[in-house]
């Protein structure tokens, strides 16, 4: 027999995925459950709460098939043999650990309603990052009611955002963690089983508990870290007249580097990099290895400097003073092809900018909706979804996001509407500099000089 399976958590992760798992296992009932109504009703209608290329087809597919959104909590778990917690764990804002450990409070609520409404014997999938040996203590909260049996297994998400529908099709890896014992191999082979769907065996991996958290953290720190490496890099090449795509090319011809996350930027932003290894940090710390912790910091600390670089140089430019000037980002989002915002660097340059007093227009094909509510509160910040009247009268335009579309604006237009002399700073490199230069453009870029 098929397991239903469950979801709690109805985000970033939840949502994909489970819309991927139900359409390549037609035969078997996937509940997706959140407790907020308002995001359920968003899945269940036209709009859906988060923009991922595909992901409304898939989900089209199969709503009210094999794929529901519900905010009945109890039923689900009740219903469901699999429940996967997906709930978010943002880094500590308060108490022991903040701004560097998880905050674990709803993914507690959740593991306490699912033992309280258990039924029976269920497998619960930890989806959600979590510190490394989480899975215990996620054992001892769901044994405070001992008549059934809870076997906890890791199964980390590695799509990203943006890709996600074919990151999920088409997987590097599917990991699961489980314990060792034969309960817990029986529940890893559960598991195995729904990926197995359409995932090739040999890219299913099971490991302990402990390997599969670690695992996780490990390879979101190695990535940017990379970043971090060549954002460091970006920095000396303007110094010195390297190009750090020149730079980075020969890099990613070696095999061993590979060509991959070696581009620079406004540095890394989203749900996971700073949070992921900033728990890396606090891990190292919590065991006594602080040369270690203060090695993954670092990677942290050198994304930060990036971003204020990013301000520094265009005061620079601008005769020292961004007071009163009109400065458009292009691209709020933390990257192309979302409107997630979350440690958005566009966030970041907005505030340093506000520092300076500067006016900023902010525009965004997909993500105005969130930059409103993250700018709420900050003065002279105006939203403007077409970048030809967000560019107008501007001294400066900064390109944040990555957006395919800007590559295609008539960048002649844009200057003609500009104060003079007028700024590009292409903080992702996507233009080519010595057009802009050519239509009359001071022009800034990462990690050369044009
Ligand atoms: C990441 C991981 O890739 C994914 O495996 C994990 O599960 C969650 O975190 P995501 O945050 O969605 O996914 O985006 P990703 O494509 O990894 O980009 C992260 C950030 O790094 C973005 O801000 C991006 O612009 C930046 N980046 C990426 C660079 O600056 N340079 C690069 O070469 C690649």
């Amino acid at each position: 027999m098929n397991r239903n399976i469950a979801c709690i958590g109805a985000g970033y992760i939840g949502g994909p995925t489970m819309a991927v798992i139900a359409r390549k296992n037609p035969d078997r009932k996937v509940m997706v459950v959140d407790i907020s109504k308002e995001r359920i009703d968003a899945w269940n209608s036209d709009d859906l709460p988060i923009y991922e290329p595909g992901l409304e087809e898939v989900v089209k597919s199969c709503r009210g098939k094999n794929l529901f959104f519900s905010t009945d909590v109890a039923a689900a778990i009740r219903e469901c043999d699999i429940i996967f917690v997906g709930v978010n764990t943002p880094t500590k804002t308060f108490g022991k650990g903040a701004g560097y450990a998880s905050n674990l409070q709803f993914w507690e609520a959740a593991a306490r309603t699912i033992s309280q409404e258990a039924n029976g014997d269920k497998i619960v999938v930890e989806k959600s990052t979590l510190p490394i040996r989480t899975a215990d203590a996620m054992a001892a909260v769901l044994h405070t009611h001992p008549e059934h049996t809870f076997t906890v297994l890791s199964n980390p998400e590695f799509l990203a955002e943006g890709s996600a529908i074919n990151d999920l099709l088409d997987p590097d890896r599917v990991l699961i963690g489980g314990p060792t014992d034969t309960r817990g191999q029986e529940a890893v082979q559960a598991l195995v089983d729904v990926y197995a769907a359409w995932v090739p065996r040999e890219r299913i991996i099971t490991t302990n508990v402990w390997s599969s958290e670690m695992s996780k953290l490990a390879a979101n720190a190695m990535l940017a870290q990379r970043i971090s490496s060549v954002n460091a890099f970006s920095a000396l090449c303007e110094e010195t007249g390297a190009n750090i795509e020149e730079v980075t090319a020969v890099l990613g011809m070696d095999h061993r580097i590979g060509k991959y996350f070696l581009k620079a930027g406004p540095g890394f932003g989203g749900s996971c990099f700073k949070k992921d290894v900033l728990n890396l940090v606090y891990l190292c710390r919590t065991y006594g290895l602080d040369e270690a912790a203060d090695y993954w910091e670092s990677v942290v600390t050198m994304n930060d400097v990036q971003q204020r670089r990013i301000v520094e140089r265009m005061v620079k430019s601008l005769f020292n003073t961004l007071a009163g000037k009109r400065i458009a980002l292009f691209g709020f989002a933390f990257k192309a092809n979302t409107g997630d915002t979350r440690e958005t660097p566009a966030l970041t340059v907005a505030h340093l900018l506000n520092e300076e007093h500067a006016e900023i227009v902010v525009t965004d094909p997909k993500a105005l909706r969130n930059a409103a509510k993250d700018l709420a509160g900050l003065e002279r910040v105006t939203l403007e979804p077409d970048p030809y009247k967000a560019a107008e009268g501007c001294d400066a335009i900064v390109i944040m996001t990555e957006w395919a579309c800007y590559r295609d604006l008539d960048w002649a237009r844009l200057y003609a509407s500009m104060r003079k002399p007028a700024l590009l700073f292409d903080t992702r490199n996507i233009l080519d500099g010595k057009a802009m230069k050519a239509l009359g453009f001071n022009v800034l870029a990462v990690g050369k000089t044009l």
